[in-house]
């Protein structure tokens, strides 16, 4: 088999993702208490990198990874050139806008500020709405924004909806589903197609 370098978002995904791969025996004994960041099954020839999620793209798009693992989230912020192989129907939630209850997110000649990590998405779904945006990117704990006077609403993944509850707000709007998906690097998928298809079908017959 040839060499195969994947790359899995720290966190919820990686999980999730190793889950597949061992029931797969494709990996065995990672432990993700380490602090290990590179892991190798030499008798497969798979070698397995965890960073963070955005970098995942980072790696795929640069080739350093052939394939990865990463939240449609971060695709949809990213504007990297990778191929999105598939949807491995995990990691679900949701793109929302948020604020408190009742609130409206027109502000006619005036301007909505919105509080997100994913300023580009922002940018992306407002272009086409008759409304005046200030984005404040933050880069996490973003529920905040509204409740300090930092912004009027946010846009941010919701998945159970606690974060949002126990901050006193609540969805204003669903944007778009959210899942996991398998990335590709374009020339590893052209050069190594074979094996990137095999790992596909494999994740695909979970
Ligand atoms: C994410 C997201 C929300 C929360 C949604 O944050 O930004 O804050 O999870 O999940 P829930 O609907 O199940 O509550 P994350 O946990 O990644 O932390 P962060 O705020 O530090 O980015």
């Amino acid at each position: 088999m040839d060499k195969l370098t994947i790359a899995l978002a720290k966190g919820r995904l990686a999980d999730e993702g190793l889950k597949l791969f061992e029931k797969y025996d494709l990996v065995s004994n990672i432990d993700q208490e380490s602090r290990k960041l590179k892991f190798t099954n030499n008798e497969k020839n798979i070698t397995f990198i965890f960073v963070k999620p955005s970098d995942v793209i980072t790696y795929v798009e640069k080739g350093v990874a052939d394939i990865g693992i990463v939240g449609k989230d971060i695709l949809l912020e990213s504007e990297s050139d990778v191929y999105e192989i598939m949807d491995l129907g995990f990691g679900k939630c949701k793109f929302s806008i948020a604020g408190f209850k009742e609130q409206s997110i027109f502000k006619k000649n005036e301007v909505l500020k919105i509080a997100t990590k994913y300023p580009n998405y922002v940018y992306s779904i407002f272009k086409e709405r008759d409304q005046k945006i200030e984005v404040i990117k933050l880069n996490g704990s973003v529920e905040l924004a509204p409740i300090m006077g930092l912004a009027d609403v946010i846009v941010d993944i919701v998945q159970t909806g606690s974060t949002l509850k126990a901050n006193d707000l609540v969805v204003l709007e669903d944007l778009e589903d959210i899942s996991a998906r398998l990335i590709a690097n374009k020339v590893s998928y052209r050069f190594k197609f074979g094996l990137i298809e095999q790992i596909e079908e494999i994740l695909g017959g979970k």
